[in-house]
């Protein structure tokens, strides 16, 4: 591994750790609002999150390398509307994933196969975690925000909710 390397890995562990801080935030929101579905998402985000950062953490100190651990800035806690959170899970999904690309292009200048590989799970993660915010978008503009639709739109989380449960876990 290369020293260039190594600082992109560290810096995308507080990457991971700042989304876990972030949805665990939304959760605690949404737990808040009396939306069950949307809050039991982000819990469960949240821990999906923390298990990305132990994944690099994990693959540093298996490389001979001393991963650190970063502090993490305050997410928000306050939040306009559901609506409104996802559209913020989406932007922060799209920046994550453009921080992997930028890492996964390095390791290509760099020579780092061994790294390049590692983070082929992670290319395939932001393409499916991408997907998934973006179908839950979609259910804004099929069934809208009003108090009724909100409920919906909560119960159609949860349905989600149940059928990642039931998915084998990676
Ligand atoms: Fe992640
Ligand atoms: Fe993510």
């Amino acid at each position: 591994m290369t020293k260039k390397t190594i600082q992109a890995l560290q810096k995308q562990i507080g990457l991971e750790a700042y989304a876990s801080q972030l949805y665990l935030a939304m959760a605690s929101w949404c737990d808040s609002e009396g939306l069950a579905g949307a809050a039991a998402f982000f819990y469960r985000q949240s821990d999906e999150e923390r298990q990305h950062m132990l994944r690099i953490v994990h693959y540093l100190n298996d490389s001979d390398q001393h991963a650190e651990i970063p502090g993490v800035d305050p997410p928000p806690n306050q939040f306009e509307s559901l609506h409104e959170v996802f559209q913020q899970v989406l932007q922060h999904e799209q920046k994550v994933t453009k921080a992997i690309h930028q890492i996964v292009q390095l390791c290509m200048q760099e020579n780092d196969f061994t790294t390049w590989q590692f983070l082929q799970w992670f290319v395939d993660e932001q393409h499916e975690e991408e997907a998934l915010v973006r179908s839950i978008l979609d259910k804004f503009k099929l069934i809208g925000d009003s108090p009724q639709g909100l409920y919906l739109i909560d119960r159609e989380i949860d349905a989600i909710n149940q059928k990642l449960l039931n998915a084998p876990q990676q």
